[in-house]
């Protein structure tokens, strides 16, 4: 059982004990966690009621050059043993892994009755109710603001700005690394590959990429926003999740000459089924979003998150989403949450803004009852006949075609790209008319589908 009392005692002498942080993971962002509380030292002790100091740190590979001077911290081999440390009040998580070393610090810490901060959005989503429950139980702080679009405090808006209102959806741009990519795809017309390249460089990449393209990422960061947002148990399983990789320019240019531009949308919202049962939809695709909308003005490794309360109306927070100093700024911010915390102490404290214990095991809705209008990309052998069975097949399944382009593709010859958007319609027609296509030897690749993104 953790032992809440090893968090230095409520104190309201001017010379309060500052909060000791052992920061485990010195990358990009852990680097930036230590710039930043040197920086601002005087100003967060000012705020936080306390010093706020690392006293000890640890990461793969003590000889890296950081940029950063580690000399006046101890450091730890073991990562996982600094949980244990009797000069450490806070334990900072910052290595990454859904499992792991990273997990088990996080177990290590709040078993030791340190406050736990992370930016393991991975680790959030698939222990995250294991992590608070303990946590709750024990009376110990876990935070997790740079888990989610890095500097932005949508958690902190979450739990706090809009805890009055019933959430009835909220939608954003969740992952940097892919509007990186696509804005300065959209912008410069370079290749897909090439600006990956530049966002690994840039230190807002994952080190595996392929959860950044593959929607993994912003799923991660959309459960835990849903189960905060909508009192429901995290289930990240159940997202739908397409990434960014099966796009083509030439998908990125008919969005274009169709009035939009193509962002990686993350969307939550409850549903009420045919049954009276409410159940949580959430979804991450690309979407095409109007040129008029908010966030097709998103740009770069920029996040944004729209939520709308019942009480509160639309609210949107953006910011940046990825890099050293906007994540450092939202773990710090965590610190001194704990850091002013310590003179209340944590009996009551929500990770999840309502105890673990009380929150929902809502159950996934089934997006074919959802009316979209989606935008539909084919491969097509330019042969007489293919675009007739194409729309033979939306004419079966019910699905009302609005606009339909045809393009040759010069770089791939016999081959051409029929893109078409459909009236607002049931998810399920459009499922239905691509079935009926299944295997068809017309189609030389499978066919994109992607949503239109409505206000
Ligand atoms: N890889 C993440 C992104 C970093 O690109 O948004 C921040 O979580």
């Amino acid at each position: 059982m953790a032992d809440p009392t090893s968090l230095p005692n409520s104190t309201h002498s001017t010379a309060r004990p500052p909060l000791r942080v052992a920061l485990a993971g010195l990358g990009t962002v852990g680097a930036g966690v230590i710039r930043l509380i040197e920086s601002n030292a005087a100003l967060i002790e000012r705020r936080a009621g306390r010093r706020v100091v690392v006293t000890a740190v640890s990461a793969r590979d003590r000889g890296k050059d950081r940029g950063v001077d580690l000399s006046p911290y101890a450091w730890e081999d073991d990562m996982t043993a600094m949980a244990a440390r009797d000069d450490v009040d806070v334990v900072v998580e910052l290595v990454g892994g859904s499992d792991g070393p990273a997990l088990t610090l996080a177990r290590n810490a709040i078993r030791h009755g340190k406050g736990l901060v992370t930016a393991n959005k991975a680790m959030i989503a698939h222990h995250g109710m294991e992590l608070a429950g303990t946590a709750e139980a024990a009376g110990i702080p876990l935070r997790f603001e740079a888990a989610v679009a890095g500097g932005i405090p949508v958690i902190k808006g979450l739990r706090e700005g809009v805890a009055a209102n019933a959430v009835d959806r909220l939608y954003g741009i969740l992952n940097g690394t892919c509007n990186f990519i696509l804005s300065t795809m959209e912008d410069t017309g370079r290749d897909f590959a090439d600006v990956l390249a530049e966002a690994q460089a840039k230190g807002y990449a994952e080190a595996d990429p392929s959860f950044d393209i593959e929607g993994t990422d912003a799923a991660h960061k959309l459960s835990i926003l849903s189960s905060i947002a909508f009192g429901a148990r995290i289930d990240f399983a159940s997202v739908e999740t397409m990434g960014i990789s099966r796009l083509l320019a030439a998908d990125i240019a008919q969005a274009d000459a169709l009035g939009y531009v193509i962002r990686l949308i993350a969307t939550a919202e409850t549903a009420t089924g045919p049954d009276g049962v409410q159940r949580l939809f959430q979804r991450v695709q690309p979407h095409l979003v109007p040129f008029d909308n908010l966030l097709a003005h998103v740009d770069g490794a920029t996040n944004a998150v729209v939520v709308e309360g019942n009480f509160s109306g639309r609210l949107l927070f953006q910011g940046a989403g990825a890099g050293d100093g906007p994540t450092a700024s939202a773990v710090v911010a965590d610190v001194i949450d704990i850091a002013r915390g310590m003179d209340t102490g944590f009996e009551a404290d929500r990770a999840f803004s309502i105890p673990v214990s009380g929150l929902e095991a809502m159950d996934p809705a089934d997006s074919g009852h959802r009316r979209s209008r989606a935008y539909l990309r084919f491969i097509v052998a330019d042969r007489p006949g293919v675009l007739a069975e194409i729309t033979a097949a939306m004419r079966d399944a019910g699905v009302s075609i609005e606009s339909l382009i045809q393009k040759g593709r010069a770089e791939e010859d016999g081959e051409v790209l029929v893109v078409m958007v459909t009236h607002e319609g049931p998810e399920s027609a459009v499922a239905h008319a691509l079935r009926l296509l299944e295997g068809s030897a017309s189609l030389a690749a499978p066919p994109l589908v992607m949503h239109l993104l409505d206000e």
